[in-house]
């Protein structure tokens, strides 16, 4: 099978991340989480990220270097060599992600590193704009979606499952101001590619989303 990037967009809390990893294993390509990239420099660089000249967050940003190895369960994504951590999934590293996800270098500097990535390996890209914006020619463009309160409740379980037992109430106002802001931002927002198979995951479980989603990425 040739070369290919299939790529899974979508709001926060629709189970992105598990569904990557399987499609991909499924698939015996590389996963890529690119909220992971977003994670690592919001909780490395700080909302004050907001304040630096675009010259002087060029000149931070040339300080991260990311790459992927592996494929399917086993793909890793590093930073100047060193695997991301779980100290980046909380929901408050998931706002300063979104808050520096909103600057301009820093969007620039992670779609060139994406498609670096995707230029090298067949790919399951997930994030925001993978199918709009990094990769516009991916061979499979699925958008997955779910109401809030379902989102809301599966974020739930997987960070109580992490070990980071959160306050339901509390966490779907978060993820509801998080969208907010993914949705409106100036560059990049979050929405579906005009070609990407929309998902409504709602009332489906990961086994059905994953048998819906190799139905269109299994194919191709
Ligand atoms: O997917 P995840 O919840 O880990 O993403 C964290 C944040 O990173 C998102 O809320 C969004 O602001 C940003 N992000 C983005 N573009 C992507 C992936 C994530 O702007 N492709």
């Amino acid at each position: 099978v040739s070369h290919r990037i299939i790529t899974l967009d979508g709001p926060a809390g629709v189970g992105k991340t598990t569904l990557a990893r399987r499609v991909a294993q499924a698939l015996g390509i590389a996963y890529l989480d690119t909220g992971a990239m977003y994670r690592t420099l919001g909780w490395k660089l700080g909302a004050e990220a907001e304040n630096l000249t675009d010259e002087q967050l060029r000149a931070q940003l040339a300080g991260f270097r990311f790459s992927l190895s592996g494929t399917g369960a086993d793909s890793v994504l590093a930073v100047n060599g060193v695997p991301v951590g779980q100290e980046i999934r909380s929901e408050t590293v998931g706002m300063l992600a979104s808050v520096v996800a909103k600057l301009a270098p820093v969007r620039d500097a992670m779609k060139a590193a994406q498609q670096a990535m995707g230029a090298e390996t067949s790919l399951v890209a997930e994030g925001r704009d993978m199918g709009t914006v990094v990769f516009p020619n991916a061979t499979c463009k699925i958008f997955l979606d779910a109401t809030p309160q379902e989102r809301a409740r599966r974020r739930h379980e997987q960070l109580a499952a992490m070990g980071q037992p959160a306050d339901l109430a509390e966490l779907t106002e978060q993820i509801r101001l998080r969208d907010e802001q993914d949705r409106n931002r100036a560059i990049a927002p979050l929405r579906p590619a005009h070609d990407a198979v929309i998902v409504d995951t709602t009332a489906l479980d990961i086994n059905g989303v994953f048998e819906e989603i190799m139905r269109h990425a299994g194919r191709v």
